[in-house]
């Protein structure tokens, strides 16, 4: 059996890799990744919809976990903080960019949302395994005492180096 994966194969496929154990967030992450693959595979004529859905997504999102982070006072909260920041100035700046894009630019906008995408698929493990992760288990601390328990299915084994 695989992973439970997206329904955009191929694009950027939902892996229980990356489960961090605060359900609230696992939700938004899986929400994440579906909006992020139909973005990468979105037809021309939908793109701004797709990339429209996707800035409001991450409102709702990168707003959330700040809202845990300053409610809970969660120590190392300004850098997680700042960096929902810039990510949501890019999308904001690609938003506005296919928003003037004439039909002579339209091409290099619809490209640049594409990369938009795909720096964000890049973005995403390592800013979940860095950041996202520490709140997780600071988060499952503090509404149940202890480190989340996670169960991921069907991973491939890693040889420790
Ligand atoms: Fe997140
Ligand atoms: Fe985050």
């Amino acid at each position: 059996m695989k992973p439970e994966t997206t329904a955009h194969p191929g694009a950027f496929d939902w892996s229980d890799e990356f489960l961090l154990g605060f359900a609230p967030m696992d939700e938004v992450h899986k929400e994440f990744v579906e909006i992020v693959g139909k973005l990468i595979t979105a037809p021309q004529g939908e793109l701004r919809a797709s990339l429209d859905e996707l800035a409001a997504h991450l409102e709702r999102h990168f707003e959330a976990e700040d809202n845990w982070m300053r409610e809970t006072d969660f120590p190392p909260r300004e850098c997680h903080i700042d960096e929902h920041a810039a990510v949501m100035l890019s999308v904001r700046q690609v938003q506005s960019l296919l928003a003037r894009a004439q039909a002579a630019t339209q091409d290099d906008s619809d490209a640049t949302a594409r990369s938009l995408a795909l720096a964000l698929q890049d973005w995403f493990p390592g800013h979940a395994t860095h950041l996202d992760s520490a709140l997780s288990h600071w988060m499952c601390k503090r509404k149940h005492g202890g480190k989340p328990i996670v169960l991921r299915r069907n991973l491939s084994l890693r040889s420790g180096t």
